[in-house]
């Protein structure tokens, strides 16, 4: 709760969190994968929510291009917005969470603290952050939307990566290294985290 917010008082409902659980029978939890434009997180995201599904485990894919089409559609790439951006998704995923559903957030998340602060949000073990570990000039390289070419042409201002940072993280649930040109091994990635996720689940 922040220094504008007075006068209100959380509600609870004779519903909780393991009547939900026990109904749809699964755990709901968040796969938080962070990493540079071009490195495959809405790949993997997908491929992760097609294995679950295929497991008979309910997901939802929150993707930082798609959120910012709607609910964050009045944020900037400016580092205030990104926060802003990163947090608001943050606690949408423990919403979905809470609801018992298997949420994954794909965004660049280029920051060390906004990213604690999501998993400070939830349980301890239910947040799994997956890194994306990929070099610049291989993302550079697909370059799939040509936005790095842009980037670089000076028509974007702040790209990540490009003239913006992207902090690392020092220490994450997983960290996949996708550097092949042909893109993401998503299928072998995404059944090794579809299996940590039914560690959680
Ligand atoms: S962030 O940093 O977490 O708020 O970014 P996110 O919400 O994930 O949005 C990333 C997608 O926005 C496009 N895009 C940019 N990315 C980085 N820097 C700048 N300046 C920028 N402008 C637009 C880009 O398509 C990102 O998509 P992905 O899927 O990461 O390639």
């Amino acid at each position: 709760i922040n220094g504008k917010q007075k006068n209100i008082v959380w509600h609870d409902c004779p519903v909780t969190k393991s009547d939900r659980q026990e109904l749809i029978k699964q755990k709901g939890c968040v796969i938080w994968i962070t990493g540079l434009s071009g490195s495959g997180k809405s790949s993997l995201a997908c491929a992760l929510s097609r294995a679950l599904h295929n497991r008979g485990k309910l997901s939802y894919i929150l993707d930082g291009d798609n959120v910012r089409h709607g609910l964050n559609s009045d944020l900037s790439f400016e580092a205030e917005d990104r926060a802003e951006n990163i947090r608001r998704v943050g606690e949408v995923a423990k919403l979905f969470a809470d609801a018992g559903i298997i949420c994954i957030a794909s965004l660049i998340s280029p920051y060390r603290r906004e990213r604690a602060a999501c998993r400070a949000l939830l349980p301890e073990g239910d947040f799994i952050e997956v890194f994306m570990d990929v070099p610049l000039h291989v993302c550079e390289a697909r370059d799939p939307k040509g936005l790095y070419k842009r980037a670089r042409a000076g028509k974007i201002k702040g790209f990540t990566g490009v003239d913006d940072p992207y902090e690392p993280p020092l220490d994450c649930e997983m960290v996949i290294q996708n550097n092949r040109d042909e893109g993401l091994s998503s299928s072998s990635s995404s059944s090794s985290l579809c299996e940590m996720a039914e560690i959680v689940v």
